[in-house]
Parts: C-alpha cells; sequence; structure tokens
C-alpha cells in the first residue's frame, strides 16, 4: 500500500523529505504519462472543494488536476452561496462533502480548520490554505519547481520576500525546506518579519537570515521567492497602507541578480513584481502555477489509489 492512500494532507510538518520525494516522483510520472493512461488514475472519482476564502489557482489546479486524472469535481467556491450562510456549521458543511465526494479540500481563514476538518470527515482532506498557518499543496509546487528549474534544491541560497508575518506559503515552505540543506534569507519590513512561534521548531534544522535590506542578499541568490502583502489579514488598514508597496521587482532589481537566478512567487501578484519582468527568463512564476496542477495530480492519485499509479 502506498504511504498516502487515504490519508490527509493538513501541514507540511507531517512530511518528511522521503514523503516529499515521493511526490516529486509522482509529478514527473505525471507529466510524462500518456493523457489516456493518465485518465484512468482517478476515473470515477469526485474531488470536492469547498472554498471560505477566495482563490484562482488552488481551486482551478485542483479541478484541472482530477479532471486530467478521469474524475470530476463538485463545490462551493463562493460560500455566501452555501448553506454556511445560514448558519450551518464548518463540522456539518465537512461532513455533507464526504458523503458526496471521495477526497475533499479546504480552504478557510481560520488556522486549525483543515486539522477539524479531517477529524469530522469520512474521506482524506487537503489543506488548500487554513489562515495565516499553512497551504501545504503549494509549498509542495514551489519545491518542485526549483527542483525543476534549478535541477537541485541542496547548497541553494533563497531569499523569501514581503509578507512573512501573515503569509501561510511562506510557513509551508520554511517547513519544506527544513528537510534540505539550504541557506536562506528572510527579507521584510520589521512588522512582518516571521512570527518566532512559528518558526521555533524549524530553527533547529534551518538557518535563516532576517532584514528589511534586500540590497543585502540580492547579486547572492539563486532563488528570490516574492510573496504579496496579505492586506486582507491586517487588523487595521493604516497598518498595512505603511507597509504597503515596501519591495517591488523591477528591471533594475533584476539587474542585480545573478544571470540564472529564478523569481518564484505563489500569486496573486499585486505592486511586487513589475509586469515587465514577466518575460525574463528569471520569471518562473506562472512556470509555478502550472507545475501546481500536476504536483495536485500527483497527490490526489496517491490518495486515491492503494497501490499508487
Ligand atoms: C496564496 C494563498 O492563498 O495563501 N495564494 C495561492 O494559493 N497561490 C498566496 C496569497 O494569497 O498571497
Amino acid at each position: 500500500m502506498n504511504e498516502f492512500f487515504q490519508k490527509d494532507i493538513i501541514s507540511v510538518r507531517d512530511l518528511d523529505k522521503q514523503k516529499l520525494e515521493t511526490i516529486f516522483d509522482a509529478t514527473e510520472k505525471i507529466i510524462q504519462m500518456d493523457p489516456n493512461q493518465r485518465r484512468e488514475i482517478a476515473r470515477g472519482k469526485t474531488l470536492g472543494y469547498l472554498f471560505f476564502e477566495p482563490s484562482t489557482r488552488t481551486r482551478l489546479s485542483f479541478q484541472a488536476a482530477i479532471a486530467s486524472l478521469g474524475g470530476t469535481s463538485l463545490g462551493i467556491a463562493d460560500i455566501a452561496s452555501s448553506s454556511a450562510q445560514k448558519g450551518e456549521s464548518l463540522a456539518d458543511t465537512v461532513k455533507i462533502m464526504s458523503i458526496y465526494s471521495d477526497v475533499l479540500v479546504l480552504r478557510h481563514n481560520l488556522d486549525g480548520s483543515s486539522r477539524f476538518a479531517a477529524e469530522v470527515s469520512t474521506k482524506p482532506v487537503i489543506n488548500g490554505g487554513s489562515g495565516t498557518e499553512e497551504h501545504p499543496t503549494q509549498a509542495i509546487q514551489d519545491l518542485f519547481t526549483i527542483r525543476k528549474e534549478k535541477k537541485k534544491i541542496d547548497g541553494l541560497k533563497i531569499g523569501i520576500i514581503g509578507d512573512l508575518k501573515y503569509g501561510r506559503t511562506v510557513y509551508s515552505l520554511l517547513y519544506a525546506l527544513g528537510h534540505y540543506d539550504v541557506e536562506v534569507h528572510l527579507i521584510s519590513p520589521e512588522t512582518l518579519k516571521v512570527r518566532p512561534d512559528s518558526v521555533y521548531e524549524i530553527k533547529k534544522r534551518l538557518s535563516f537570515t532576517e532584514s528589511t535590506n534586500i540590497d543585502e542578499y540580492i547579486d547572492d541568490l539563486d532563488v528570490l521567492y516574492v510573496t504579496r502583502i496579505q492586506k486582507e489579514r491586517f487588523p487595521d488598514e493604516e497598518e498595512y497602507l505603511k507597509v504597503k508597496g515596501s519591495y517591488v521587482i523591477g528591471l533594475d532589481m533584476l539587474q542585480k541578480m545573478k544571470d540564472n537566478a529564478i523569481i518564484l512567487h505563489p500569486l496573486p501578484r499585486l505592486e511586487e513584481i513589475s509586469t515587465d519582468v514577466d518575460n525574463t527568463k528569471q520569471a518562473k512564476y506562472f512556470e509555478q502555477a502550472e507545475y501546481g496542477k500536476y504536483t495536485r495530480a500527483a497527490l490526489l492519485g496517491l490518495i486515491l489509489n492503494r497501490d499508487g499509479f
């Protein structure tokens, strides 16, 4: 039996290096597979999605992924149109979805929401983003992109810039990077540094520097991972306005970077990467979004098939 069969994916902290590598190998297999053969992997299976927060890539890539495996999807993309609006509890909503589907994806604004959903669901639950806590499938796709584009992960110098306090993708990425031999530089406004309690554990495995100044590291980085300032998570709009536009990666910044460095972003991008960077060879964020479809297909294939595929 494969170790992902019927298992939840709640936190990157539940995935060791060997499990991550299993997903990456399965993703390579998905990419190379004949489409007809791929459509047998989840034939007749249903993905149920519950998105209590906006999403473009995560939901659509999961839907594209299950479709590519021959399965189907149903769900709620706009929670205002569901019975949650009438006051139905998250537990009941999840229970109902687990009756109608074979695997669930949940995105919710509360930390711990996916862990809770997994407890009440009779079907495996995948965390599609829980509060400011984690976004595990994003980290899987981020690491896969690095591996694909840089041909390795070990030995790289990785800068992570932007909203490191509220950006959940940052935490999942750091937890995953803890399994590799990398040098990490965190760059953010003083008020948006990583939450010390959330990185307390990871500090034992991963060494990182913290700075407000991107110029200190920009010419040395192999990977620059840019994040959006998470406006919706600020308790106070005034605080957001103080840090809005703190860093903008434009062509001038690109000039300072190594020729073979890559720029990643989980997207959506606002002003933190100017659009004229999009056509440069360093910009890999659209490839990153594409890889998300394959990594999610691999994960679904492993969760839904006892012996893998
Ligand atoms: C991210 C998220 O929802 O955390 N989006 C995504 O899934 N790619 C990042 C963000 O919203 O800034």
